[in-house]
Formats: structure tokens, sequence, C-alpha cells
């Protein structure tokens, strides 16, 4: 792609009226701000540091007002944004792609209100995940989204990508959860729909855009959400089995037998937890190696109820040859110890120098399929093998397998050109024949926009151009990426 030439270049003047409006702290210059040791690389680079840009410009505001006046200074004078929270995300969003102007909202970070009674959080877009979590503790609440990036992503940047995570299969998607959302157009206009209510008919119901919207309609400046009361028992346990039918079964049972109190059912191949231990060298929950692992979460109000349900799971799954082996968390450490053995391998997976991720949404029963298909697709094509010498290191599958969510994820030695072209489209093929979605829980950003055909038809993908030409019609955010 090339840069779109409507877009204008940063020049003195805009430089001084962005210091004029959020003064030099604020209005941080290609590396020099009155810090001098500030660097704005880390703004330009990504988190698997696969997309790099080059802005010269990283605007902080520090409210809504200023994110205002930056849009609308930025709309008239055609300057491209960027908006920015945590910068975790996985498919390039959140870095320019050439000289985009990054907004970044780290500066927003203060809780605005919380109601015991109804549970509801109002919260600037730039708190970090795990801070409102935090806080919650604190009331006896809990956040309704839970991810491995909890420690650096932001609110705002969660409800940009509509995050999926660790508990959507009990909390409920960000589509229900958030009641109302402030954003900021690109002309400036507030859209104030910071509303806590939980019914609300009155009218198109226009903050979910900005759910998933990935930064395309605006900035999102703070967030009403409803968060559940936080269980007072929470247990996990952590099975080895033989195939991903056996997966499947567990899965069946543990809806049957734990209903109620099921928090999280996550998948794991056996080759992720042998790549787990074999880079970090820890130690792996259960003896021995298996060909697949679950993680079974639960959470509910009496300790000793939860715990015998699920020892009483347990046995059931052992007796039935469901599961092979299988170990539950007896203190907060092991509980810990083994969430991060899900947890930590998106982390370990970058190993190599390069990883293609795919978060696809498939039918249960065929979820695992694709991830054999791959393996045996780029054995073939010569691209893995015994040795050192291919590219491909390995062909992994996990994920949150409650929700039929799949991350097939190819480390590799370096980017290669030769991988990616064996690789796309023929995964979006292969979604698109089982009526899956290319894209589950991370967005498009870059990496996907090309895809979204396998995904949408026409129509939609027309409806969603009209959407964007109509709040953003000069295009100035977030471009190149989503449609
Ligand atoms: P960023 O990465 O900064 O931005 C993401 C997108 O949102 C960009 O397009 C950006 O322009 C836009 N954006 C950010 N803030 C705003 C705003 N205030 N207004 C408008 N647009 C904005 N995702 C899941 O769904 N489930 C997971 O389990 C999960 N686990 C992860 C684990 C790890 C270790 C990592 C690194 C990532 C994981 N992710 C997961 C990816 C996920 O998308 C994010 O971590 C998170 O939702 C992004 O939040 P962020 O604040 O970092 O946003
Ligand atoms: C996860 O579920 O671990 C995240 O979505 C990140 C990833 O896909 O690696
Ligand atoms: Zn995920």
């Amino acid at each position: 792609i090339k840069r779109d030439s409507k877009f204008a270049t940063l020049t003195q003047e805009h430089v001084k009226y962005f210091q004029g409006l959020l003064g030099s702290e604020s209005a941080v210059l290609d590396g020099v701000s009155k810090d001098a040791s500030e660097d704005i690389e880390p703004y330009n680079s990504d988190w698997m540091r696969k997309f790099r840009g080059h802005a010269q410009l990283v605007l902080r505001p520090g409210s809504t007002e200023e994110v205002s006046k930056i849009l609308k200074y930025c709309n008239e004078n055609m300057l491209a944004v960027v908006p920015q929270g945590g910068n975790t995300g996985l498919v390039g969003g959140s870095v320019p792609v050439f000289d985009e102007i990054v907004i970044s909202m780290q500066k927003m970070n203060k809780i605005r209100s919380f109601d015991d009674v109804s549970g509801i959080l109002v919260a600037d877009a730039g708190v970090i995940l795990e801070v409102a979590d935090n806080y919650l503790a604190e009331k006896n609440h809990i956040f309704p989204l839970d991810l491995g990036a909890k420690g650096s992503c932001h609110v705002g940047g969660n409800v940009a990508t509509n995050a999926g995570g660790l508990r959507l299969l009990r909390y409920g998607s960000l589509h229900g959860s958030v009641l109302g959302i402030e954003a900021v157009l690109p002309d400036g206009r507030i859209m104030n729909d910071l509303v806590t209510l939980r019914k609300n008919n009155t009218g198109y119901d226009l903050k979910q855009l900005f759910i998933g919207g990935e930064g395309t309609l605006g900035i999102v400046t703070a967030i009403s959400i409803i968060c559940p009361q936080r269980p007072q028992a929470v247990n996990v346990a952590y099975f080895g089995l033989e195939s991903y039918d056996h997966a499947q079964k567990a899965f069946r049972a543990a809806k049957t037998q734990l209903g109620e109190i099921l928090s999280a059912f996550e998948m794991m191949d056996g080759r992720t937890q042998k790549m787990l231990r074999d880079v970090t060298g820890r130690k792996m929950p259960l003896e021995g190696e298996h060909p697949f692992y679950c993680l079974i979460e639960t959470s509910g109000s009496n300790t000793d109820h939860d715990s015998e349900k699920l020892q009483n799971f347990l046995e059931h799954v052992m007796e039935q040859e469901i599961v092979a082996d299988g170990v539950m968390s007896e203190n907060q450490t092991q509980f810990a110890d083994i969430w991060s053995c899900r947890e930590g391998i998106t982390e370990i997976l970058g190993h190599w120098g390069g990883v293609y991720k795919y978060d696809l949404s498939l039918p249960i029963g065929d979820l695992y399929a694709l991830v054999d298909e791959t393996r045996e697709r780029l054995t073939q094509a010569g691209l893995l093998g015994d040795s050192e010498s291919h590219p491909v290191v390995d062909v992994v599958g996990y994920g949150h397998m409650g929700d039929a969510n799949l991350h097939l994820n190819i480390p590799t030695r370096g980017y290669n050109k030769d991988v990616e072209k064996a690789l796309e489209p023929w995964v979006y093929e292969w979604v698109q024949q089982k009526n899956g979605s290319i894209s589950a829980e991370h967005g498009l950003g870059v990496t996907k926009k090309p895809y979204i055909g396998y995904s949408r038809d026409d129509t939609m993908i027309g409806m969603m151009k009209q959407i964007k030409n109509l709040y953003d019609p000069n295009g100035i955010m977030n471009p190149y990426k989503y449609i």
C-alpha cells in the first residue's frame, strides 16, 4: 500500500498548535520532548514487533475536550490519526502505517464513578484493565473481561477491539456488558452516551458501532460497564486428554456437571504446553505428556460446594476415561500457576522470531481439524520438517474452546513469504467453507483487512463503508485498516 496523498504532512505550524493546546509534555515530537530521554519509538511499533510506523508526533490528551479539539483540528487540516490504548493489539491496528499522528489515551486514566448496588463502573478509556479490576476487587466486584495483556491494555482499547478473553463464556461479550460510551467523532463532536442504564431502547444503539470499531469512527474517551459481584470461590483444574474428541466430551460433561459455576473452558494442545516448558524451563502441573490439555475454571459463592462439585467432576471424567490425568488448584499459587500455562502461550510463540496468528470462530467439532490440516500442508510444502533449516517451527492450536474460538498459530524462524503464501488465503478459504469467522476477537486491523470478504458479504461490507463515510468522510481515523 501507498501513503494516501490526500493527507497533509506535519508542519511546524501544526506542531505549534498541538503544543499550545496540550503543552510540550503531552505533545511529544519525534524523540524530543521536555523529558529528553523520552523516545517515541514504542508508539510506532506493536506488541509483536511485526509492524512499524513512522509517526513523528504523539499526542497525549488529558480530557475529552482536548480529544475533541485535536480531532477537529486534524479533520480540518487533513491530518490522519491512530488512536492508541495499551498497544497490545495483535492485528497491527494500534500503530501508524505511515506518518499518522498517534493519539495515546494513557493520560485519561481516572475511574469516574462506581455504584456498588448496581455494579456499574464509569471509567476513562485509558484506565489499565488490571487497575480497573484491582479497584473493583476492593469493592467485591470483578471486571467482566480478563485477558493475558491485562497489565498493559486499556479498557478503552478493550472496547475498541471488542476483546473476548478468558471468561466470555461466563460474563458474555462487551456488546452486552458495556452500557454506555463517550466518544469523540472526527469532526470534534462529543457523543455523550455515557448512560448507566441496563435497558435503553430509545432509537438505534449507536454506541455498539464503537465496540469493535477499532478506532475507525472516533475515539472512545470513557465507558460505563456493568460488573458482576466478585465470586467468593474460584477454582481451576488442568487436564491431560488423549484427543480433541475427548476434549469435546469433557466440555459437555463440564456443562452438565458444573453448569452454573463454570467460568472458563480453555483448550491448549500438547505442542503449546511442550513449547512453554522448553522455552521457559518451567515445571508443568502434570507429569508426562498428553496430546491435549483443558483448563476449567469455576466461580461461585460457596467454597466447599464448588470444590466438591469440581472434585466430583474430576472423578467422573477420570472414571469415564474422558481425561487421562488431572489436577486441581489447592491454593492461590497453584491457581496462578495453572492459569499461566494458558496465558503464557502468546508470549513464547514469538521466541523464534516470527509467528503467524489466526484468531478464528469455527463450529466446535471442526475446530482442531484445521490445525492438523495446516501442519500437513506446511509439511508437504517442505516448509516444516525435522531440521532447523525449515522456516516453520511448528503448527499449534489453543484457545477459548468454550466459545468455539481457535487460535491457530504458526511460529516461524523469522517472517517468511513462502510460509505466508502457503497459509493465505488457504486458511481463510477453509474457515469460509465452514461458515466460520476470520476474526473472532482480535479484530481486523491491517492483517485481516484484505480478508473481510471471507466472513462478510458485499451488502454488509457496503453498509460498513457507508457508515465509515458518514462519520469520517475525510477518512482521517485509523486509515489503511479495517475495511
Ligand atoms: P491497542 O492495542 O492500543 O489498540 C487496539 C485497537 O483499538 C487499535 O485499532 C486502536 O486504534 C484502537 N483503540 C485503542 N484505544 C482506543 C480508544 N480509546 N478509542 C478508539 N480506538 C481505540 N484479545 C482478546 O480478545 N482476547 C484475549 O484473550 C487476548 N489476549 C491477549 C494476550 C496478550 C498477551 C496480548 C499481547 C494481547 C491479547 N489480546 C487479546 C489482544 C487484544 O486485542 C488486546 O490485548 C486489547 O483488547 C487491546 O487493548 P489495547 O488498549 O492494548 O489497545
Ligand atoms: C489468547 O487467547 O491467548 C489471546 O487471544 C492471544 C493469542 O491469541 O495469542
Ligand atoms: Zn484469545
